[in-house]
């Protein structure tokens, strides 16, 4: 476990959020200040939200303030007024999918928000800014595993459009303003309290309605869709090492994937998820099934190179699904179904 430096003050944007969260309660852990910024939208459950808050209030170094990462009036005066040296931003409008439904709200979050971050920084001069892009950016690239030096200017869905964009725009900010800067392609993080609109977590509901779930892999199990699923945890201690080695180069900025470099397909995925369930409850889970096409803007396989990762970083993923799945289901059990 790599340690951070406890005397600089550390913000993160997204706080109530999945990677958000786990990260700032690493930070806290090991002594830091974390000025934590979340908008709690209701983008899925605020409970949820709330609960990984209530887990970082009694860490006496946490100070949270509710707000939007796109007002950039109130995001100057935080800057100006807590002095962050690391920027970890966090804060995004995630989903393939709600992108074609609400295209609004990612341009406001994605494009507007990272902005005024980006321009945070440029005034208030910071150590190391650390922002998320995504996987989503390779779109339908056929070449795998995926490369940081792939081509990756053929989104296929408006989110994936703006993470791209942020790598664009702190490309810039990194070569006009020297800010060091470096963007994470995360690739289908999943984990206890993780995201209900990922795949993994709304199935498990839809099995606890009693509900059957539909699959968008055409049914189709010899071309089935492949991920490069990742635990948090993994994704956690990737962020920690990265945060320690800000780029130095002429234009200070990096990209990282940080993927397990060992992608699954759907159906072997659902079938762990089954079994880890069915440990967790005590008695067999098996999801009923409905077949469907492959949705718009989603691709049909993720695949992280990490090459890169591990050779600067000295570090690679290790958590399998098997394991990751199964603290998923009882951390599911314990807080939903128990
Ligand atoms: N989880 C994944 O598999 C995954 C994969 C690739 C990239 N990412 C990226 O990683 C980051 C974190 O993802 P996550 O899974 O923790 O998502 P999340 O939705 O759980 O967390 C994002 C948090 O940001 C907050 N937020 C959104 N817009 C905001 C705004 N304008 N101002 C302030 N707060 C705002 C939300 O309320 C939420 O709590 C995001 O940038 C996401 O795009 C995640």
């Amino acid at each position: 476990m790599k340690k951070l430096n406890s005397k600089k003050i550390y913000m993160v944007t997204g706080v109530a959020g999945f990677i958000g969260f786990y990260l700032a309660k690493r930070l806290l852990e090991q002594g830091c200040k974390v000025i934590g910024i979340d908008n709690i939208n209701n983008y899925y459950d605020i409970n949820l939200k709330y609960t990984r808050l209530e887990k970082l209030k009694p860490f006496k170094k946490f100070i949270f303030i509710k707000g939007d990462i796109s007002d950039k009036e109130m995001m100057m005066k935080i800057f100006t007024r807590y002095k962050p040296n690391i920027v970890l931003n966090l804060a995004a409008q995630a989903g393939v999918r709600y992108s074609i439904e609400n295209p609004d709200v990612y341009i406001q979050s994605n494009i507007i928000g990272f902005y005024n971050i980006l321009e945070a920084c440029r005034h208030n001069p910071v150590d190391h800014l650390v922002y998320a892009s995504s996987s989503s950016v390779y779109g339908s690239n056929q070449k795998i595993p995926f490369e940081e030096s792939d081509f990756v200017d053929h989104p296929v869905s408006l989110y994936a459009a703006t993470k791209k964009s942020n790598e664009l725009m702190a490309h810039t900010y990194s070569h006009l303003f020297k800010i060091p800067a470096t963007g994470l392609r995360f690739f289908t993080v999943y984990g206890p309290m993780g995201r209900p609109d990922m795949a993994y977590f709304g199935f498990t509901n839809k099995y606890f309605n009693g509900e059957p779930i539909k699959i968008y892999n055409n049914g189709d199990f010899e071309h089935d869709l492949y991920r490069d699923f990742t635990y948090i945890d993994d994704i956690v201690e990737g962020i920690v090492r990265i945060i320690n080695s800000p780029p130095v180069d002429t234009v200070p900025h990096k990209v990282y994937n940080i993927g397990n470099n060992s992608p699954e397909k759907l159906m072997v995925f659902i079938e762990v998820l089954e079994k880890c369930l069915s440990k967790a409850v005590g008695k067999e889970v098996v999801f009923e099934k409905i077949f469907e096409p492959i949705k718009p803007g989603d691709v049909s396989a993720t695949y992280a190179s990490i090459d890169l990762l591990q050779k600067s970083m000295g570090f690679k993923p290790t958590t399998s699904i098997m394991e990751g799945l199964q603290k998923f289901a009882d951390w599911y059990i314990e807080y939903y179904v128990r």
